[in-house]
């Protein structure tokens, strides 16, 4: 298979950095996958899905292979559910769309997050008080370095909060091609107590909601919160919320009695860094055309020609501002190269 020569990755990456490419390669079947895995087998290799949750800090000199495999295909059904597999490459939004218009329940409160299919189990993504893992059964993914399918269960992926086996363990040592989903296709789990959700719907005055009432109500949250990555660059939630202990939990809330926090255990509590962040005074703070976002804090954004290290360097006040005003250090969720 050829590949292409100094290709810009700004429409490959949702925060639109500007940086090149020296070899890529755009992964369309699982053949031309294990021929350019054999063909570099002895290099370091970066894997681009989506592009949603990465910020390029510089230009890839190692070969870059966009894994834009697609299909959906049904595994296995009943009555009342269904097994899908699908290709690592499909859109997530668009994948969780063609769930709702065939009713397959499950996915619904997961609308709108960019990215691919194929990238999601990684950082098991989550909103709405519903994870990836929730539905998931199994993937596929080919070794890097002897290009052998290895099926992954879900307790084989050790699913955490924004994290699985392929974050730590596994990092960098396999490229998923294909996940499983199992969906409902009556009697739908329905995931309304996340307080945005029945706030919509009862605005709406939906009082037995379908998934696809869900979805819609999910998909006006996250428009009117987060920005769009078509018109404004960003890759979601930039930093994860933070966890702490609770004696810190406790010696915290006595100076800020109205902080918003979720209890994780009797022991840790997680804040949301979204709040820390606004109150630290960095809301709609700016740098160029680095910028943290008006409307939700935990989200950073290029107004245009933002550079990487503008953003990166933006991340870094952020995260001494949240520390010297908190004693709270909150990490990136986004992977920097
Ligand atoms: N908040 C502020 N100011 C802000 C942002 C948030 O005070 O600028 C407060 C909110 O008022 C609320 C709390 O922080 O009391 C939590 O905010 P929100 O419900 O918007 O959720 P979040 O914790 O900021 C997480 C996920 C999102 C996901 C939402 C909804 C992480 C890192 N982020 O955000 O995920 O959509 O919950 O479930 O866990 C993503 O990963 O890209 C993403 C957007």
């Amino acid at each position: 298979m050829q590949a292409a020569h100094h290709v810009s990755l700004k429409d490959y990456n949702t925060f639109g950095i500007h940086v090149f490419a020296e070899i890529f390669y755009q992964i369309t079947t699982e053949d031309q996958l294990t021929k350019v895995l054999a063909a570099h087998k002895d290099q370091e290799l970066f894997i681009l899905g989506g592009g949603s949750n990465m910020l390029l800090t510089q230009d890839i000199n190692s070969p870059v292979l966009h894994i834009d495999l697609k299909g959906v295909a049904v595994v296995s059904e009943t009555e009342d559910e269904i097994i899908l597999k699908v290709a690592a490459g499909e859109n997530w939004h668009d994948f969780v769309l063609f769930c709702i218009d065939n009713n397959y329940g499950g996915l619904e409160n997961l609308s709108l997050i960019p990215g691919n299919v194929g990238t999601a189990p990684i950082q098991n993504i989550g909103a709405y008080g519903v994870e990836l893992k929730d539905c998931f059964t199994s993937c596929t993914a080919i070794h890097i370095k002897t290009q052998d399918t290895h099926t992954f269960s879900k307790e084989a992926c050790k699913f955490g909060y924004r994290n699985s086996i392929f974050k730590n363990e596994l990092k960098g040592q396999y490229i998923i091609n294909s996940v499983n989903f199992l969906l409902t296709k009556k009697n739908h789990n329905l995931r309304t107590s996340y307080g945005a959700i029945q706030e919509a719907l009862d605005a709406k005055k939906i009082e037995s909601p379908t998934i696809k009432n869900i979805s819609e109500a999910v998909i006006a949250i996250r428009q009117s919160k987060l920005p769009d990555p078509k018109e404004l660059g960003n890759s979601g939630s930039f930093f994860k919320n933070p966890v702490v202990e609770l004696d810190f939990f406790n010696a915290f809330l006595d100076k800020f009695p109205e902080a918003p926090f979720y209890k994780v255990s009797d022991t840790a509590y997680k804040i949301p860094a979204g709040w820390l962040i606004e109150v630290a005074g960095l809301k709609g703070n700016r740098i160029n055309d680095a910028g943290v976002h008006k409307n939700q804090a935990l989200v950073l954004v290029n107004y245009g020609n933002a550079t990487g290290k503008e953003i990166w360097a933006l991340a870094m006040k952020v995260k001494d501002t949240v520390y010297k005003k908190f004693g709270i250090t909150i990490e990136p969720e986004v992977n920097i190269f």
